[in-house]
């Protein structure tokens, strides 16, 4: 008999939860219980909340969570409710001992007699990646970030791989930062201009969920499979406690464009880099425009964007803007992880609207869908 026992989430499991993300999301239980909160309990896409937690002893020592998505692919759209795995964390004590695995099966059980359909697995970790690979997953492909760094991160890189070369500098180098100052905004706030004026970009620090999901909608579609941007996602998806955001927008009466930055505010994460979350606009030039705003107003010591699947023109202004080109990495991480369920795991090609999920080309993949954006 297994020492574990798999449960289901209960609202009286939330303060160990909170807990035990302390490994994770943040050393604070209480924001740990606001984005336990925001993700499941308030996910527009389900009442359910999936969330599979490992028991030792009657003490939960694991959990991994399934949040809800609406999907959409082909032409006309058709939408797929998805689930999308995270969050998954195991008490230090209770470690490679296989508990990933049994918490894994657990869930497909589960899901499998609730339908059928995908699961998909945006920000994996090393062992998270292995693991499911090992269980059948399959990589759609990587994600393939790329990062503007300031002159001085730079310079901070090439003085601590200088110093990690020459016994003598190794000492010295060792106090040098990991990485650049915790970014707040601060430059972006105070530069930025904060109202449309003359078609220029400008800064806001709310999201204008319906007007961005209009300009979707008038962009329209390549049939490619994402996420439904629509209001309601974008009201919710912003409101996520673990992050701040800024919006840059074009246009006035009407958005032409926008461009999402994203900073975390977790002490568990980077707090220095900031993340192009989404970007979107009705031509090139605006989305130029964007970026050059966010680039040139927030000064900010490193700017991450996802390139894998973004059209050419897209990856050229961020190469333009100075942006190096992404390099695909040997370990292939990170990168995007699929499994099915149901009847689409039964039938020979996994797909959805028709399309293959395998195939990368397929995707339409933005930082956004996952907890990076
Ligand atoms: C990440 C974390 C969950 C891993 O826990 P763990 O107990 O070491 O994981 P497991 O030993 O169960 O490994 C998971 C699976 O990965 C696979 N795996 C791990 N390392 C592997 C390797 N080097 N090669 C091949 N497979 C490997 C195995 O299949 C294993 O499953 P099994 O034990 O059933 O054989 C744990 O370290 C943790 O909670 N860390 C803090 C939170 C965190 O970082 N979460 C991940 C977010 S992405």
């Amino acid at each position: 008999m297994s020492a574990y026992e798999v449960l289901k989430y209960r609202p009286e499991h939330k303060a160990r939860i909170a807990e035990l993300q302390c490994d994770l999301w943040s050393s604070d239980p209480a924001l740990n219980a606001a984005i336990l909160e925001w993700r499941y309990e308030r996910n527009p896409y389900l009442d359910d909340i999936p969330i599979y937690l490992a028991t030792s002893h009657g003490r939960i020592v694991a959990m991994r969570g399934f949040y809800g998505g609406r999907w959409e692919a082909g032409i006309p759209r058709q939408e797929n409710l998805v689930y999308c795995a995270d969050d998954l964390v195991i008490a230090p004590e209770h470690r490679n001992r296989g508990v990933f695995t049994l918490i894994m099966k657990a869930a497909f059980d589960d899901l499998q007699a609730s339908g059928d359909g995908i699961v998909l697995t945006l920000s994996g970790g090393m062992t998270t990646v292995l693991g499911s690979l090992a269980m059948g997953w399959k990589s759609i492909g990587q994600t393939l970030p790329t990062r503007l760094l300031s002159n001085r991160t730079r310079l901070l890189q090439l003085i601590r791989s200088y110093g990690a070369e020459v016994p003598v500098a190794r000492q010295a180098v060792r106090w040098l930062p990991d990485r650049g100052r915790p970014e707040r905004f601060t430059r972006l706030d105070s530069v930025g201009a904060t109202r449309p004026s003359g078609g220029r970009v400008w800064l806001a620090r709310e999201p204008q969920a319906q007007a961005m999901a209009e300009l979707i909608e008038r962009l329209g579609t390549d049939g490619r499979i994402r996420h439904v941007r629509d209001a309601k996602y974008f009201a919710w998806r912003f409101a996520n406690p673990m992050n701040e955001y800024r919006f840059l927008y074009a246009g006035a009466d009407r958005l032409t464009g926008y461009l999402v930055l994203r900073r975390c505010i977790s002490d568990r994460f980077d707090t220095s880099a900031v993340y192009v979350s989404d970007w979107e606009g009705e031509n090139v030039a605006i989305k130029r425009d964007l970026l050059r705003a966010a680039i040139d107003w927030g000064g900010f010591s490193e700017l991450m964007a996802w390139t894998a699947t973004a059209a050419r023109e897209t990856v050229q202004i961020l190469l333009e803007a100075g942006f190096p080109e992404a390099v695909r990495s040997p370990r292939g991480i990170p990168c995007i992880l699929v499994k099915p369920y149901g009847t689409t795991a039964s039938a020979g090609t996994w797909t959805m609207a028709g399309k293959s999920v395998l195939d990368p080309s397929n995707w339409d993949l933005r930082m956004l869908y996952s907890m990076q954006g």
